[in-house]
């Protein structure tokens, strides 16, 4: 049985890959779930699978070498699939150490153990064994807004946030691990993911919550920003997908050629809001384009991000599945429909699950 050692599992996008892939595999693999549970971390998000035979959650900083190294020495790793990260923009611009921290030492930490536990003693790799880092188009930096030009692997690299730019240095640190010891190694560099179980810091949570609420919708600058939007499981799919079929040693950026500008997905929520409500539903009379409210820019906004999503396509073989107009509709049902979800991390409650699950451990 294969074994995955999966970080930053109990987030938005790690969690959504882990349901993907007992949905696909079931008993087939294994996962180890390694995450700090900083406040982007919710085991809420993983309830339903927690009693599997094959899934274990550990509690570890993947900036803790020791605790780290124990997770390799105990466990025959086949696959690494690296999520673990400090990832909203905003938080990066009021506290840039803590990304350089996890997002740099962190992955360092990842591919030293790695490496300490795959290497043979002549220099090669085990076999079968792969890290796969994830990372974000935010790397490439910023696009004019013309619609005609794309992020390709070969654009260079061109952070703008420090976010970004400790992004930009993790995947670095991947690239030198696979050129100078031919470490197994992909890179992946997606663009902005919705869909379930998303911290409501981010754009589109955030804004369903408040316009159920009647609280003002924040628009930053003109609201003219472009983002290039991908359904949750089309990431979990192409990363599997590169762990299977790509070509070890690459990066593949992956995105389904969905650019909104950030006012249109206001407007898009709202409007689905609307459908979806019945009229007896009291939050109904709160949903309206009067709540949306222009603030300050952010510092050093990317104007526009577009994915070239070609190279995964062809050498791949991955598609995207959900087009936006169903994944909106089905994102918004979700949050519609877990609404205790959202309170629990809104009042910081869902913090105290891991205390009672674990408790007697
Ligand atoms: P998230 O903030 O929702 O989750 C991050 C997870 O990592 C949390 O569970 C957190 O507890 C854990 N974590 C943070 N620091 C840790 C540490 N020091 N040790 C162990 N665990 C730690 O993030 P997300 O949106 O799910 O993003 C996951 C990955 O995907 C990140 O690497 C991010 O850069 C990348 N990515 C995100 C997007 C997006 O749109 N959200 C797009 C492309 C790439
Ligand atoms: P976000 O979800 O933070 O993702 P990222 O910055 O990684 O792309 O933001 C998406 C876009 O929405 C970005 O252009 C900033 C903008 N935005 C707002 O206008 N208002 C908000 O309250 C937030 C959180 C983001």
């Amino acid at each position: 049985m294969r074994t995955y050692l999966v970080t930053g599992g109990a987030g938005f996008i790690g969690s959504n890959y882990i349901h993907y892939m007992f949905r696909k595999y079931d008993n087939e693999i294994r996962i180890i779930n390694v995450d700090k549970l900083t406040y982007a971390g919710n085991l809420e998000n993983l309830k339903d699978i927690e009693g599997r035979e094959n899934y274990t959650f550990v509690k570890a900083d993947i900036t803790d070498k020791e605790a780290i190294r124990k997770v390799f020495a105990e466990n025959d790793i086949d696959r690494v699939v690296h999520f673990a990260a400090e990832s909203h923009v905003d938080r990066s611009i009021k506290e840039p150490e803590v990304f350089v921290n996890t997002n740099v030492m962190g992955t360092c930490v990842m591919l030293n153990c790695a490496k300490e536990a795959w290497e043979l003693p002549d220099g090669s790799f085990k076999e079968g064994k792969k890290f796969l880092h994830v990372s974000t188009d935010e790397v490439y930096g910023s696009l004019p807004d013309d619609g005609t030009s794309y992020f390709y692997e070969t654009t260079p690299y061109c952070p703008h946030s420090p976010y970004s730019a400790s992004k930009a240095s993790s995947d670095f640190l991947v690239k030198a691990y696979i050129d100078t010891y031919h470490f197994p190694a992909n890179i992946t560099n997606c663009s902005n993911n919705y869909g379930p179980y998303q911290f409501p810091e981010k754009l589109i949570p955030l804004i369903i919550n408040n316009a159920l609420n009647g609280k003002a919708l924040p628009v930053y600058g003109d609201g003219m920003n472009i983002r290039d939007w991908l359904y949750v499981d089309d990431h979990a799919k192409g990363i599997d997908m590169v762990q299977e079929n790509g070509k070890l040693g690459e990066t593949y950026n992956i995105g389904g050629h969905n650019e909104r500008r950030n006012i249109q997905i206001i407007k898009t929520i709202l409007e689905t809001l609307q459908e979806l409500l019945p009229d007896s539903d009291p939050r109904k009379a709160n949903v309206s384009e009067d709540l949306i409210t222009y603030v300050a820019d952010r510092k050093g906004h990317d104007k526009r991000y577009a994915i070239a999503p070609d190279k995964i396509r062809k050498e791949v073989g991955w598609e995207p599945e959900t087009t936006f107009e169903v994944g909106i509709k089905k994102t918004i049902k979700w949050y519609l429909e877990h609404q205790e979800w959202m309170e629990r991390c809104i009042s910081g409650d869902y913090q105290k699950y891991y205390e009672d699950m674990y408790k007697n451990r």
